[in-house]
């Protein structure tokens, strides 16, 4: 019966490569995420996934890309809660968030980490935060546009220490991430997925973490709240088609997302990030567009009631 109801070429489908849409630049933890998955992938599939980096205006831009894209599979999104926090924020987006697209799956979930570069004074959190309530207005914060988690993250901790950063807009963190390496601006609150490994690498000082525990590839690194500083703040990713894309095509890709968040090599690439994957139960598109419609309604009110009304932002 759903043989019949199905268009004939969703049967054979994918019938050419796909493309993914990174709504940041490369490098960038969405960009990282995308690629490890999307590879994984296109071998279940037996098409090649290829990650367009489509980058702007806080992930909008990407957004907008899906919107118009033809409903058959072979164009999808990687978002993180941006997506869901953006009617809050834009006041000119060019599509309806909660039905312009389909929700495919969720891929992972993690903390933010507080990170800043080397040359900066204090060496760790207990000297950080009492140095940034007093120096905030002098110390520059990268963010990856509005509504992005850096930016979200930025936004919060400027809340917690009563105090304005600084901040600068990248088009994602990955480029980001280049200049608080080379010491072009201050701090960073960046996904631990990118964080983590320069943090290992000694190019960057991790400050803490958002999480409500330590990370275990992190261990000497504080919680933000263990600080006494009230910052707390868990991103998720999710992957997106166009609405109208036929359920077959959906549950197939549903599958093979599926598959790739089973794969060793992938689940032991997501814990040395300290990111991991949401609990099986929640691997449906049913659950991913329960917590998406959550979000949307979620995000309106909190923005709202603090203060924050949509602007107009190319
Ligand atoms: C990125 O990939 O650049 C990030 O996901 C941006 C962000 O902080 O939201």
């Amino acid at each position: 019966a759903l043989g019949l109801a199905m268009p004939a070429w969703a049967q054979s489908f994918p019938s050419k490569p796909i493309a993914l849409i990174v709504p940041f630049a490369a490098g960038g933890p969405s960009d990282v995420i995308a690629r490890l998955v999307g590879d994984h992938m296109g071998r279940t599939l037996g098409q090649q996934i290829l990650v367009e980096n489509v980058a702007g205006a806080g992930g909008t831009a990407g957004a907008r890309r899906l919107a118009s894209a033809e409903p058959d599979g072979h164009t999808l999104l990687i978002h993180h809660l941006a997506l869901a926090a953006a009617p809050a924020l834009y006041g000119n987006l060019t599509y309806d968030t909660r039905t312009a697209f389909a929700p495919v799956g969720l891929i992972n979930t993690g903390p933010m980490v507080l990170a800043g570069k080397l040359a900066l004074p204090p060496v760790d959190a207990k000297a950080f935060f009492p140095y940034a309530k007093l120096q905030a207005e002098k110390l520059t914060i990268a963010h990856a546009g509005i509504g992005s988690n850096a930016h979200l993250c930025a936004v919060l901790l400027g809340q917690a220490l009563g105090v304005k950063f600084a901040q600068v807009a990248y088009r994602g963190t990955g480029p980001a991430m280049n200049d608080l390496v080379s010491g072009q601006v201050d701090l960073l609150c960046d996904q631990s997925t990118t964080a983590v490994p320069q943090v290992q690498g000694d190019k960057i000082r991790a400050y803490a973490v958002t999480s409500t525990e330590r990370l275990d590839v992190l261990p000497n690194t504080p919680t933000a709240r263990e600080s006494g500083t009230d910052l707390e703040m868990t991103i998720w990713h999710g992957l997106y088609a166009p609405k109208g894309t036929p359920a077959p095509v959906l549950d197939k890709l549903n599958g093979a997302l599926r598959a790739a968040l089973k794969d060793p090599t992938v689940l032991e690439r997501f814990k040395s990030a300290g990111t991991r994957t949401f609990p099986e139960s929640d691997w449906t598109r049913e659950a991913h567009a329960k917590r998406f419609n959550a979000e949307i309604a979620k995000w309106a009110a909190s923005l709202q009631a603090a203060g924050v009304t949509p602007q107009n932002v190319n």
